[in-house]
C-alpha cells in the first residue's frame, strides 16, 4: 500500500441543511481514529454554499476542510443575480471549489466558462477539483481519451497554478448509476491523463488525479489496488458519516 497523500472529497451536491453538521462532526471525529494508522489523507467535504459559514464557524477538527461546487466566472461582486463568486466563497470559509461537474456541464457550461470559473477562483487562492469524463456515446465510440484532452487542454490556462488543482475523472455513465469502469480501462485512462498534462502544461508537478463515480465501500478495494488513482470523489456515499468513513477505512484495509 503507497503512503502518497490521498484525497478523499465528498461532493454533497443538493444536499444538506443547518442539522447536517452533525455528519460533518461524526467524520472528523470516526477519522481521527482510522488517522492513527498513519494514513496521509486529506478529507474535503464540498457542500452547499448556503453552509459553509456555518459549518466552518462550527468546525473545529483540523483534519477535515470544506470546499464549495461551483462558483461564478464573475470576480468579486457585481449584478449577477443569483449568483456566488469565488470571493464569496473565499470569505465563508471554503478552501476548495469543484468546477465542471458533469452535473453543470448538462446544464450548459462549457470548456471556455469553465477556464474563466478556475481563473477566478485561483485569484482567490482557492484550490479547484476540476471534473471531466466522457458520456456513455463518448465511451461507445471509443472517443474517450479525445473528449478528455479536449476538456483539459480548453479549460485549464497555461499559467494556472497546478498546486492547486486536482482532476477529477469521472465517466458521465459512471456518476450516480453504480456503473464503474474496469480496472484495466480506468488505470490506462490514468495513465493517458497524467501524461498529457505533463506534456502540455510542461510542469514540474504532478498533479493530482482522483477517481469519481459510484464509489462505495464495496468497490474502493479494487480501486485501491490501482496506483495511479490519488484519491476519491465520492457523492452519494458522502452523504453518509458512516459510509464514507467506510470507504476510507476499506481502502487501508
Ligand atoms: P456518485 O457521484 O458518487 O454519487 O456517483 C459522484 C459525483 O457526482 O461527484
Amino acid at each position: 500500500m503507497t503512503n502518497k497523500l490521498k484525497y478523499f472529497v465528498g461532493n454533497w451536491k443538493m444536499f444538506g441543511d443547518f442539522n447536517s453538521f452533525q455528519i460533518i462532526k461524526r467524520i472528523a471525529f470516526d477519522y481521527q481514529r482510522i488517522k492513527a494508522i498513519n494514513k496521509k489523507n486529506k478529507i474535503i467535504i464540498c457542500i452547499p454554499s448556503v453552509l459553509i459559514a456555518f459549518f466552518n464557524s462550527k468546525l473545529r477538527s483540523k483534519s477535515l476542510l470544506l470546499g464549495a461546487q461551483n462558483c461564478s466566472q464573475h470576480k468579486d461582486y457585481g449584478p449577477y443575480t443569483g449568483s456566488i463568486s469565488a470571493t464569496m466563497l473565499r470569505k465563508a470559509g471554503a478552501e476548495y471549489v469543484i468546477l465542471g461537474h458533469s452535473e453543470n456541464r448538462l446544464e450548459g457550461e462549457t470548456n471556455n466558462l469553465i477556464k474563466k470559473k478556475i481563473i477566478s477562483a485561483q485569484d482567490q487562492n482557492l484550490s479547484i477539483i476540476l471534473c471531466i469524463g466522457e458520456t456513455l456515446s463518448d465511451k461507445n465510440k471509443k472517443r474517450t481519451f479525445a473528449v478528455l484532452k479536449k476538456q483539459i487542454i480548453s479549460s485549464i490556462d497555461n499559467k494556472s497554478d497546478f498546486k492547486k488543482i486536482i482532476i477529477a475523472y469521472e465517466p458521465v455513465w459512471s456518476v450516480g448509476t453504480g456503473r464503474v469502469p474496469d480496472s484495466h480501462e480506468l488505470k490506462k485512462t490514468f495513465i493517458f491523463i497524467k501524461k498529457l498534462l505533463k506534456a502540455k502544461f510542461k510542469i514540474k508537478i504532478k498533479p493530482s488525479v482522483i477517481y469519481g463515480g459510484s464509489v462505495n465501500d464495496g468497490n474502493i478495494k479494487k480501486f485501491s489496488l490501482i496506483d495511479e488513482i490519488d484519491g476519491f470523489l465520492i457523492g452519494g456515499a458522502s452523504q453518509s458519516s458512516k459510509k464514507f468513513i467506510d470507504i476510507i477505512k476499506n481502502y487501508y484495509k
